[in-house]
């Protein structure tokens, strides 16, 4: 079963990903700037501000060197101010500190500003292959539909169960696709509204699908 949902999940994902500038790149450091930028923030939005920061900081080094002005100035309108200080004040500690190379373990990079679990997952994964699941919003709601997880997502124990099933799904092969994958089904198909089921390579399995539940999981109690 996690073979099949890995394997087709890929499969699809290889045919149909978007080519997206950070699809491009190996470098931990334009991973990252990435990860951090996409945080709460949409595809299309985010890539006319990735190539514009990049642009002015190639390295972690140009980052860790530039004026906070500077980096602000870069971040405005995309909004969430404090990511963009936080990522001022990790570069300037990984020259300080790891001599210009961005960590490739879990405890160590998440002593850096404004890394916390998800964006230690999405840079370790794709940058490192190193086997660590991410679970943003799109992740939950691919996998409470698959697995027909009807339980409140607001609650900790919900996302700790979906990031189980993540952990046990993800391939030693190919980690960093295989958590893009999930990501760009959610943000694809697995929609929040009018999903497009027909297109979608795990509806076989899925029992949100099979019990028309999809308008219904995953379930968000009231605020
Ligand atoms: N959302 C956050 N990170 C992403 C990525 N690497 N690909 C697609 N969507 C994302």
């Amino acid at each position: 079963m996690a073979y099949s949902f890995s394997q087709q999940l890929l499969d699809w994902y290889y045919k149909n990903k978007r080519d997206l500038p950070w699809r491009q790149t190996d470098s931990p450091y334009e991973i990252w700037v990435s990860e951090i930028m996409l945080q709460q923030t949409r595809v299309e939005t985010v890539i006319p501000y990735y190539e514009r920061f990049l642009a002015a900081f190639p390295t972690v080094y140009d980052l860790a060197d530039a004026n906070q002005q500077q980096v602000l100035k870069l971040w405005e309108g995309l909004g969430y101010y404090s990511r963009g200080r936080n990522l001022h004040q990790a570069a300037k500690m990984v020259v300080d500190h790891f001599e210009g190379s961005i960590p490739s373990d879990y405890n160590t990079i998440t002593e850096l500003k404004g890394i916390g679990p998800y964006t230690a997952a999405a840079v370790l994964s794709i940058a490192f292959d190193k086997k660590h699941a991410v679970v943003d919003g799109n992740v939950i709601r691919v996998l409470t539909r698959y697995y027909g997880i009807e339980e409140d997502i607001r609650s900790g124990k919900t996302k700790k169960k979906i990031q189980t099933f993540a952990d046990d799904l993800i391939p030693f092969d190919k980690p960093g696709d295989f958590n893009q994958a999930v990501m760009e089904l959610g943000a694809t198909v697995c929609t929040p509204k009018n999903p497009l089921c027909n297109q979608c390579p795990l509806s076989s399995d899925c029992v949100a699908y099979q019990a028309v539940k999809t308008e219904t999981i995953p379930y968000k109690s009231p605020a």
